[in-house]
C-alpha cells in the first residue's frame, strides 16, 4: 500500500508535499518522511501518523524545490523510524520512495551486501535504492541505473527518485502500484492518485504499467523499458473540487453515514428512466447483454459483502446465475469462465490489488468485465470494458460506509437493466421499483432517529469480548457487515453468520456475556428469524434486534427501522449496525477514521 508524493517546480517542495501526503494517508499511516534537495539531500521521518511526526520534526524546516514524500503501510519490516521511507543510498546521493512490494529483494540484497553496501532498514525497498548506486558506481547515468534496476527488481511497484547530483530531475516509474503526474505551470507534481494534485492543476496524466518518466519543473519524457518514447493523454480532471472536511462531526466515518440519504441520490440520480434504468458507460452492447448467462461478482472487504447482495439481486431480479467469489481468491481457482460470463468487480478505491487482478484473469480469457466504482480515474475504472461510477464523494474513515450502500444502489439498477433487457423483469415491476428506490432517502433519514438508542446500546455493550451478528438472505451480509465494521474500528471480535447456521456450530459461543445482533425485518423469513432469536434466547444470549415490528418486545435491544422492499432492505438495515460499531468504538476510546493496522486501500496482494 502506502502513499506516495514528489513535487518539483519554483515553490517550497516541503509544504505541498506534506500536504500531499496527508491526503493519502488512507494508504497507511504506520510512518511518513519527506526528503527535499537543497544543495544536498535533508530528511526527515519518523514513526505514526503525520500529524503526530510532523509535531516532532517540523517538515516545513526542509528547505527546497523539489521533494518528495512517503506514508507507509508497512509489509516488510515492522513500523519504525529506520523502516520509514525515503531510503537513501550508501553515499547519501540518492533517496527513493516506493509503494508495492520488491518480490526478489532478499535475494539482491545478499549480492549487494557482498558488494560492501550498508542496509539501514529491514525494508524490501531499499535495495532499489543500493542497485541504483550500485550500476551508477560502474559508470552509468541516473537514468540508465534507474532502468537497469527496474530490470533487475520483480513484483509491483510505484517509485520516485532524486538524485543529488542532478538536482532538476525526479524520476518515477509504475509497474502495478498507480502513480499520477499533475501538470501545472513550470511545476509538476506526483501522486499515488489525484487527490494531492487537484489543488494545483486539473490536468493528469495517468501513468501504465512500464511508465518510466524522467521530470523537470517544465517537462516530463514518459519512455517504457526499452527506453521508447511512449504518449500518454493528458486527462483533464472535471471533478468539482470537494472539500475534505469532517465539518461538525467528530469523524469522517460518522460524516459519511450520514451522508447516506445524499449518496444513495447521486447513485441512482440520471440513471432513472420511467420504467427501466439507465447507464452511460456500460460500453457492452445490449445485445451482447443479453445473451449473458452468468455474472461472477467480485471484490474485497465490504466490497465483497455488497457482491453478495448483488449476486442475489441478478438471480433474483433479473433471473441471471450469479456467483460471488473473492476477489482474493479468484485467480488461484483457475475459474472457468466463457464468454456468457461476465465479470463485475466492485471497489471503493478502483486500486485493491485482488481486485485489479481478478480483472486481468477474466481479461485473459476474454470475459467482458464491469466496474462499480468510486475514484474518478482509478486504475479499475481505467481498466474495465464498461463502468457504473458510485459518485460518493470522497470516502475517508477507513471502515466503508457509504460505499456499501452505493454499491447496492448501484446492482439494483443494473439488476432491473439486465432483467428489462432480457425480457424477465416487467414493465411493471421496473416501475415499481424504481419508485421505491426514489423514496429510499427519506426512510434513511428515518433510521437516524433511533441514533439515541443506539447511542445507549453501545454504551452498555461496548466492554463486551465478542459479538455475534446473524441475518437471513439479503441480511445476511448485512451481519457480515456489522461484524466487519465491528471488528476493524473497536477491535472486538465478532462474527456474522446466516441466523440458521449459528445452531451448527456458534451457538456453543452463546452465553449471558454474548451480544447477538439480529437483522429482522418483516420479510418473508421473519418467522425463522423470530425462532432462531428463541434459540438464542433460551441460551441466555443478549438479543439485540434490528427490526421493522414496532410491537415486539421480550428483546433486550430493539432498533427500530423503517418497511422497505425486500431487496432495499440491506441498504436500510446496514445504517443501524453502522452506527453501533461507531458509538462502541467511540466509547472505547479507539481511533476510528484510522484504525491500527489498516489502510483504505490495499493496493498489495
Ligand atoms: O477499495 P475497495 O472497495 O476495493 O476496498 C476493499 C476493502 O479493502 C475494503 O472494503 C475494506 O474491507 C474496508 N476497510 C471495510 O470497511
Amino acid at each position: 500500500m502506502c502513499g506516495i508524493a514528489a513535487y518539483i517546480g519554483q515553490k517550497e517542495a516541503a509544504p505541498i508535499v506534506l500536504e500531499a501526503i496527508k491526503k493519502l494517508e488512507y494508504r497507511g499511516y504506520d510512518s511518513c518522511g519527506i526528503v527535499t534537495l537543497n544543495d544536498s539531500l535533508t530528511c526527515k521521518k519518523g514513526t505514526g501518523k503525520i500529524e503526530d511526526v510532523d509535531k516532532q520534526v517540523n517538515f516545513l524546516s526542509l528547505r527546497g524545490n523539489v521533494g518528495m514524500g512517503h506514508t507507509r503501510w508497512a509489509t516488510h519490516g515492522e513500523p519504525s523510524d529506520r523502516n520509514a521511507h525515503p531510503h537513501f543510498s550508501c553515499d547519501n546521493n540518492i533517496a527513493i520512495v516506493h509503494n508495492g512490494i520488491i518480490e526478489n529483494s532478499e535475494e539482491l540484497k545478499t549480492i549487494l551486501v557482498k558488494s560492501g553496501h550498508n542496509f539501514r532498514s529491514e525494508t524490501d525497498t531499499e535495495v532499489v535504492v543500493h542497485l541504483i548506486e550500485e550500476l551508477i558506481n560502474e559508470g552509468n547515468s541516473m537514468e540508465e541505473a534507474f532502468v537497469k534496476t527496474l530490470k533487475l527488481i520483480e513484483g509491483a511497484f510505484a517509485i520516485v527518485a532524486m538524485n543529488k547530483n542532478e538536482p532538476n530531475k525526479l524520476y518515477a516509474v509504475k509497474q502495478s502500484s498507480p502513480l499520477v503526474l499533475g501538470i501545472g505551470e513550470n511545476e509538476i507534481f506526483i501522486a499515488s492518485d489525484v487527490l494531492p494534485i487537484q489543488p494545483y492543476t486539473n490536468k493528469v496524466v495517468y501513468l501504465q504499467d512500464e511508465d518510466f518518466v524522467v521530470i523537470t519543473k517544465d517537462n516530463y519524457e514518459i519512455k517504457n523499458l526499452s527506453k521508447i518514447k511512449v504518449n500518454r493523454e493528458v486527462t483533464i480532471l472535471n471533478e468539482n473540487l470537494e472539500e475534505i472536511s469532517k465539518g461538525n462531526f467528530e469523524h469522517f466515518m460518522l460524516k459519511e453515514i450520514y451522508e447516506q440519504p445524499e449518496t444513495i441520490k447521486r447513485a441512482f440520480r440520471g440513471r432513472i428512466d420511467k420504467d427501466n434504468a439507465k447507464f452511460g458507460g456500460l460500453n457492452i452492447s445490449n445485445e451482447q447483454l443479453k445473451k449473458i448467462k452468468r455474472i461472477v461478482l467480485t471484490g474485497c472487504g465490504t466490497s465483497w459483502h455488497a457482491c453478495l447482495v448483488g449476486g442475489s439481486y441478478f438471480q433474483e431480479i433479473s433471473k441471471i446465475a450469479a456467483q460471488v467469489e473473492y476477489a482474493s481468491e479468484f485467480r488461484y481457482k483457475n475459474p472457468v469462465l466463457g464468454e456468457d460470463d461476465l465479470l463485475i468487480v466492485l471497489s471503493q478505491s478502483g486500486e485493491t490489488a485482488d481486485s485489479i487482478a481478478a480483472i486481468q484473469e477474466a481479461k485473459s480469457k476474454n470475459v467482458k468485465t464491469i466496474g462499480l466504482v468510486n475514484v474518478v480515474g482509478s486504475s479499475i475504472a481505467r481498466m474495465v470494458d464498461g463502468g457504473i461510477y458510485l459518485h460518493a464523494g470522497h470516502e475517508i474513515g477507513v471502515a466503508s460506509t457509504k460505499t456499501f450502500t452505493s454499491h447496492l444502489t448501484a446492482l439494483y439498477l443494473l439488476s432491473i437493466y439486465l432483467g428489462r433487457i432480457n425480457g424477465n423483469l416487467s414493465k411493471e415491476k421496473a416501475k415499481e421499483m424504481l419508485n421505491d428506490l426514489e423514496k429510499l432517502p427519506e426512510k434513511i433519514n428515518e433510521v437516524f432517529s433511533s441514533v439515541d438508542e443506539i447511542k445507549k446500546i453501545a454504551s452498555k455493550y461496548f466492554k463486551s469480548k465478542n459479538a455475534l451478528y446473524l441475518g437471513r438472505h439479503y441480511n445476511f451480509p448485512v451481519a457480515l457487515e456489522g461484524a466487519l465494521k465491528l471488528k476493524e474500528i473497536s477491535y472486538i471480535h465478532a462474527e456474522g453468520y446466516p441466523a440458521a447456521e449459528m445452531k451448527h456450530g456458534p451457538i456453543a459461543l452463546i452465553d449471558e456475556n454474548m451480544p447477538v445482533i439480529v437483522i429482522a425485518p418483516e420479510d418473508r423469513l421473519y418467522s425463522k428469524v423470530m425462532s432462531n432469536i428463541q434459540e438464542v434466547k433460551s441460551r441466555k444470549g443478549k438479543v439485540i434486534v434490528v427490526t421493522t415490528d414496532a410491537t415486539k418486545n421480550g428483546f433486550d435491544e430493539v432498533i427500530l427501522i423503517p418497511k422497505v422492499s425486500e431487496f432495499l432492505m440491506p441498504i436500510i438495515s446496514v445504517i443501524p449496525v453502522q452506527l453501533l460499531a461507531y458509538y462502541i468504538a467511540k466509547e472505547r476510546g479507539c481511533d476510528i477514521d484510522k484504525p491500527r493496522n489498516l489502510a483504505k486501500s490495499v493496493t498489495v496482494e
